[in-house]
């Protein structure tokens, strides 16, 4: 846990523009954070997570920029992955294997398929978190990499399992989507979140700190103010990743309501994992084992009743 601490010490001390700047460096942290938090329960766990602060001290900062990157400014929202194959570690087996996909502008579509499948990997190579292995990814025709990685960033909106918030009021970490946003604005992007009225009901309404030192908020009031943050970057690409752990029924019912106002007219791929939260999906593609299995409107994968229709079949079971 050392690396997390201090990391809040660090944090601590910066200005909402640097934080912003932060947010990048998030973004990289995000992936080693996630499984050091989730692995910290038992010693033995502990311990192994130990040698993943280090592994982690040691990696990389983040992505660099390529000689003469430019700056991406306009975006239709085109994106396609070109024969990607991807490994974390060179030395070990690709989790993503030819996957070949082009997602049309302002086309929602959802990345289905058992855990470990390599669904959070494909949504994590269109900000660059990671750069493939072989193959490209195009947006709107251009390989991602001649972009500068902040401007690309800067054109994705994202929501994902765990949403980290910083030791800021709630107001400041909405603000994080557009630093120069009025007050008014971050209201609005509130509301469309579904995340007004229970901020109203803190005790310092926006002005309540929160995060790891300030008031803890629900795993449903957390992806709010993320989904918040996001209204306000209004981004031409939206990536979400489903949270895996059940919201209370409540949670899920508002968040799904922001979530759909919220893809509407840009190009929008969501991780799903209870399925009928994306029957609606222009596409639905069926991820196993790093490949591309299955493809097809909901209609079509039921009728076909393969690995869409079967996973679906648990799920109804299930409920
Ligand atoms: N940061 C990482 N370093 C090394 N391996 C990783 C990393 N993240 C994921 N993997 C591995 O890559 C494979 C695909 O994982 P990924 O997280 O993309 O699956 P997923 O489909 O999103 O699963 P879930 O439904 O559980 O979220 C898995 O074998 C996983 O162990
Ligand atoms: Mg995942």
């Amino acid at each position: 846990m050392i690396g997390f601490a201090g990391y809040q010490v660090i944090h601590e001390q910066l200005s909402l523009g640097t934080m912003v700047a932060f947010v990048g460096f998030i973004d990289r942290l995000y992936n080693p954070l996630r499984r050091l938090v989730n692995s910290s329960t038992t010693m033995t766990q502990t311990l192994a997570s130990m040698d993943r602060v280090f592994e982690f001290v040691d990696e990389k900062y983040d992505i660099d920029d390529e000689p003469g990157a430019k700056e991406l400014k306009h975006v239709d929202g085109r994106i396609t992955f070109q024969d990607v194959s991807f490994a974390y570690d060179e030395k070990e087996a690709p989790v993503l294997k030819h996957i070949n996909l082009d997602v049309k502008p302002g086309e929602t579509i959802a990345l289905v398929g058992m855990s470990g499948g390599g669904k959070s990997s494909i949504v994590s190579l269109i900000s660059r978190f990671y750069d493939v292995t072989e193959g490209r990814v195009l947006l709107d025709g251009m390989d991602i990499r001649k972009y500068q990685v902040r401007s690309l960033r800067d054109k994705i909106g994202m929501v994902l399992q765990d949403n980290i918030l910083f030791s800021e009021s709630v107001k400041a970490n909405i603000l994080m989507g557009r630093p120069d946003a009025s007050d008014e604005e971050v209201f609005e992007a509130a509301k469309a979140a579904n995340a007004h009225d229970f901020i109203m009901s803190l005790k310092e309404g926006y002005e309540t700190k929160v995060g790891e030192r300030g008031v803890k908020l629900s795993g449903g009031q957390k992806q709010r103010v993320a989904i918040a943050r996001v209204f306000l970057k209004n981004p031409p690409i939206l990536v979400l990743d489903e949270a895996t752990s059940a919201l209370d029924l409540e949670s899920e019912h508002y968040i799904q309501e922001a979530l759909d106002i919220l893809a509407k007219n840009r190009t929008t791929i969501i991780v799903a994992h209870r399925l009928s939260t994306i029957t609606h999906a222009d596409r639905i593609i069926h991820i196993d084992n790093g490949e591309i299995t299955e493809m097809g409107t909901h209609e079509e994968l039921m009728k076909k009743q393969g690995h869409y229709y079967n996973l679906f079949q648990v799920q109804q079971l299930d409920s």
